[in-house]
C-alpha cells in the first residue's frame, strides 16, 4: 500500500511525539510509526526531570493539564559529599526559574492521548521499518504493519527512533562522524514503593561511589547507585541495594533513609554519544537518534525536545514561505546546545562519581571542585542556571 504525508516520523519517544504535536499545531500532517506497543511506551520507566523550558513547551502545546496537577515543582537540590549536604537554591539563583519532577512515560502517555484525540496517525508495532530515497525530494519510509506492506512518501522524514534505531544507520558511510565518550561506570536504578526521605534531590558523592535519590511522587521514591558497567541486576538483591544506598548517603547529623518495596531494577550504561552533522539530504536526525548523554545532567529528554522544537520551526517555515534557511541550520543550531549540555553532563559526572583508580591528586581535584560550587555563588550559579536549562 501506497501513502502520503508530509512529514514521515520514526518513533514514538519524547521527539517524536513532541514533533508530531508540534507540526499538527501549525497545520503540518504527519504519520509517526513506532516498533514498540503503546503499552511497552507508557511503562518504560526513564529520567523524570523537566527542565523550566520543557515544562513550558509541553504548557503551550495544549498537553500540560496532567503535569501541571501531577508534576512536583523542585526550587533546589542538594549536592552531599564528605558526610554532609548542601543546597544549591536553583530558583534563587536563575531568577525564578525551576524543575519540575515528572516521569518521561507520563510526558509519553499524555502526548499518545493529544495524538488520538485529534485522531491523527501514529502506528504501534510496526515492523521492519526502512527509510529511502533520503536525497531525493519524496524519501520513504517502507514498514510492515498489520501483516501488509507499506510505503509512506513524505516530504521529509524525521529520525527519532532513539539511539537503536534505522534511521541514523540509513546515511551514507563518511556523512556522518560520530563522537563518542565511555564512562567506566554505570547506574543502577531502582523504583521503590516508599515516599522519598527527602523533599529535593540528593546528588551524593561518597567513596564507595556516586547515589542519587530522587522521586516520582508523595508515595514514590526512584534512586540510583553507580556500579560497574559490567555488573548484573542479579548480584543486587534488594537487602544490598538497601545497604549499600545506607552507607553512600549517611550524614553526620543522622539522616535516615527510608525502605520500601522495590519494583523495579534496572542497571543502564553511560556513555555520550554525538552524530555531526545532524542532517542529511531531507532527513533530520533528534533527540537520542543524534546524541546520548549520561543521566547525572537529567537532560536527555530535555535535549529531545529543544531539536524538534527547532525542527519544526524550520519546517513551518518551509512550508509556509518555501524558506529553507532555518532547515540548512538545523543541524548547527541544534548541536551549538547539545555541545553545553554535553560538557554539563560530563562535568556533573566527573565530579560526582568515584573513578576507580583515581591517585589521590585527582580525588583531592575532585573534592576542591565540589567545595567550590557549594560556597561560591558563581560557582553554584553555573550549575544552577545548566541544571534548570539556558534558554535558546
Ligand atoms: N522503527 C520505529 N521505531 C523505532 C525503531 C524503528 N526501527 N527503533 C526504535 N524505535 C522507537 C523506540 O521504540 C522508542 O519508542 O523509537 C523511540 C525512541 O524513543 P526514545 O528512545 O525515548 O528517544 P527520544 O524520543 O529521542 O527521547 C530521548 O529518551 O532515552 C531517553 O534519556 C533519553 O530522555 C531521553 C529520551
Ligand atoms: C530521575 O528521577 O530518574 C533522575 C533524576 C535526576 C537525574 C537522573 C534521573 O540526574
Amino acid at each position: 500500500m501506497s501513502e502520503r504525508t508530509q512529514v514521515g516520523i520514526v518513533g514514538a519517544g519524547p521527539a517524536g511525539l513532541v514533533l508530531a504535536h508540534l507540526l499538527h499545531l501549525r497545520g503540518i500532517e504527519s504519520v509517526v510509526v513506532e516498533l514498540r506497543e503503546r503499552d511497552y511506551v507508557e511503562k518504560r520507566v526513564r529520567a523524570g526531570v523537566l527542565e523550566q523550558g520543557t515544562v513550558d513547551l509541553l504548557t503551550e502545546m495544549g498537553v500540560g493539564d496532567r503535569l501541571a496537577r501531577e508534576g512536583l515543582v523542585h526550587e533546589g537540590l542538594e549536592l552531599r559529599f564528605g558526610g554532609r549536604g548542601h543546597r544549591i537554591a536553583l530558583s534563587e539563583l536563575t531568577g525564578g526559574r525551576a524543575i519540575t519532577i515528572y516521569g518521561q512515560q507520563h510526558v509519553v502517555r499524555d502526548l499518545i492521548e493529544a495524538r488520538q484525540a485529534i485522531g491523527a496517525p501514529l502506528l504501534f508495532e510496526v515492523e521492519d521499518v526502512r527509510v529511502g530515497e533520503l536525497d531525493s525530494e519524496r524519501p520513504s519510509i517502507a514498514y510492515r504493519h498489520g501483516g501488509e506492506r507499506h510505503e509512506l512518501r513524505c516530504d521529509f522524514v524525521a529520525g527519532c527512533d532513539g539511539f537503536h534505531g534505522v534511521t541514523r544507520g540509513a546515511v551514507p558511510d563518511g556523512v556522518l562522524t560520530q563522537l563518542e565518550h565511555e564512562y567506566p561506570f554505570a547506574w543502577l536504578g531502582i523504583l521503590a514503593e516508599v515516599p522519598p526521605s527527602t523533599d529535593e534531590l540528593i546528588y551524593c558523592n561518597h567513596d564507595r561511589g556516586f547515589a542519587l535519590h530522587s522521586l516520582r511522587s508523595p508515595e514514590l521514591s526512584r534512586l540510583y547507585l553507580q556500579v560497574d558497567p559490567d555488573d548484573d541486576v542479579e548480584r543486587w538483591p534488594d537487602e544490598r541495594i538497601w545497604e549499600e544506598l545506607h552507607t553512600r548517603f549517611a550524614t553526620d547529623g543522622g539522616w535516615t533513609l527510608n525502605e520500601g518495596p522495590i519494583v523495579e531494577k534496572a542497571i543502564t550504561p553511560m556513555r555520550s554519544f554525538v552524530v555531526e552533522p545532524m542532517q542529511w539530504g531531507r532527513l533530520y536526525l533528534a533527540g537520542d537518534a543524534a546524541h546520548i548523554v549520561p543521566p547525572t545532567g537529567a537532560k536527555g529528554l530535555n535535549l529531545a525536545v529543544a531539536d524538534v522544537r527547532v525542527l519544526a520551526d524550520a519546517l513551518a517555515a518551509w512550508y509556509e514561505s518555501g524558506d529553507d534557511a532555518q532547515l540548512r541550520d538545523y543541524s548547527q543550531r541544534c548541536l551549538r546546545r547539545v555541545w553545553r549540555v554535553q560538557h554539563f553532563s560530563w562535568w556533573m559526572t566527573s565530579m560526582l562519581h568515584r573513578v576507580a583508580g583515581a591517585d589521590s591528586f585527582e580525588q583531592r581535584l575532585q573534592r576542591a571542585q565540589l567545595e567550590y560550587v557549594c560556597s561560591s555563588e558563581a560557582g553554584a550559579r553555573t550549575l544552577a542556571e545548566n541544571y534548570v536549562g539556558i534558554p535558546d
